[in-house]
């Protein structure tokens, strides 16, 4: 009766049924910024009662004032967009899915990278699109591997990139970048690059705050949103923006203003709005990265004093990889943390992590729950290496 786009089995794993049985205290997997105590102008959401906001007259790539004030705020990257490239949506999400029917027949696939944000497998399959893993090596710095890419599928219509990861933090090479441009041109792969993290950079690298809405040479789809760049998820709005060679970006933005009109998704109050909560929501990007730079200090600061355990660099974002040994399996070490310690992180096989070892921690806590948890981590780390 239902199609396979969406997956059959859908009770919950044991770690979600652990945290449903008891919430935990000290919870280092938070990625709603809105629920850490970041501190947000109380007049921020104001705009949004707009009386324009009164009449309905959409645009399906979004209010030109809206799209203006999108193109302006790449100006802080360095990046000038033309506001007719760009087209808005309701989230990020929402973009691949709208990306992915604009450039994949059903049964045709995008490459993926791997370890990344768990739900590209869901959005490609739920769009009947084939996601197909690419591997970036911890061991090389998590850089792309452009001669496994070249042995892609013919099938294949986009690569996904996400600049930084999610969540080993790590930024495109620029050598990597090049390399990318060249065999997408020359297979005729769009680039899809996820920028909701750019804004955040803690340890940089190569390719930090440099935004692939500059790419000219292959057609390329820049994707930010509210969502992580002033921390506003509930408004649901985010962006696409298209450059590359002339005729093909015109012919693409066309397409996706076709796909765009028969949602109309983006509410007009917040397109409206726009201009002053990229303005305003400059604080909050500014109180979160604050945080993220905070609780990295202070979890280097604690594992420092447990050589078995590497935190590895995060170039930018909310999140951090932990390298622990791997006496128990992840799962069970995770489910020891919930139980025994009532702390909450995510194992790295939900990121695709290869083998077992790896934990991921969220940067978004409050400094004390985050503080407190890290310490009962390690804790428990030492305490299963003294009995192994
Ligand atoms: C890499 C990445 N892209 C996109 C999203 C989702 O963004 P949005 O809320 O705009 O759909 C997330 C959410 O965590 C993410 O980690």
């Amino acid at each position: 009766m239902f199609s396979r786009r969406v997956p059959s089995e859908l009770s919950p794993n044991r770690i979600a049924s652990a945290r449903a049985a008891a919430a935990p205290r000290f919870d280092l997997t938070v990625s709603n910024p809105t629920a850490c105590g970041i501190a947000y102008p109380p007049g921020l959401l104001a705009p949004l009662a707009e009386p324009a906001g009164l009449e309905y007259r959409p645009h399906p790539r979004g209010l030109p004032v809206a799209r203006e004030a999108v193109a302006r705020d790449y100006l802080r990257h360095g990046v000038t967009v033309d506001p007719g490239r760009i087209v808005l949506t309701a989230s990020t999400s929402e973009a691949y899915t709208f990306l992915f029917k604009l450039l994949a027949d059903p049964g045709e696939a995008v490459l993926v990278p791997t370890p990344s944000y768990p739900l590209f497998e869901h959005l490609a399959r739920i769009e009947g699109v084939r996601a197909i893993p690419y591997y970036l090596g911890r061991d090389a710095d998590w850089r792309l591997d452009p001669e496994a890419l070249a042995r892609a599928p013919g099938d294949v219509r986009a690569v996904v990139l996400v600049h930084p990861n999610n969540p080993t933090g790590s930024f495109v090479h620029p050598d990597d970048r090049e390399a990318l441009c060249v065999l997408a041109a020359d297979r005729g792969w769009a680039l899809i690059a996820d920028e909701v993290f750019l804004d955040y950079p803690l340890d940089g690298g190569p390719g930090a705050d440099c935004s692939f809405a500059i790419n000219q040479t292959v057609l390329t789809f820049t994707m930010g949103g509210l969502s992580k760049s002033v921390g506003l998820p509930q408004l649901k709005l985010a962006w696409i923006v298209a450059t590359g060679p002339g005729e093909r970006v015109l012919a693409a933005l066309d397409r996706l203003e076709f796909v765009a009109d028969t949602f109309l998704s983006v509410a007009t109050p917040v397109q409206l709005a726009l201009p002053t909560l990229l303005r305003e929501g400059a604080a909050v990007r500014e109180a979160i990265l604050a945080r993220c730079r905070a609780n990295l200090a202070t979890l280097r600061r604690a594992a420092a004093n447990l050589p078995a355990v590497s935190v590895l660099s995060p170039g930018g974002g909310w999140s951090v990889v932990l390298r622990v040994p791997a006496i128990v399996g992840e799962e069970d070490m995770v489910l020891e943390l919930l139980h025994e310690d009532s702390v909450a992180v995510h194992p790295g096989y939900f990121f695709d992590f290869p083998g077992e070892g790896t934990l991921v921690l969220s940067l978004l806590p409050d400094p004390d729950t985050f503080a407190e948890g890290v310490r009962r981590v390690l804790l428990r780390i030492a305490t299963n290496l003294a009995r192994s």
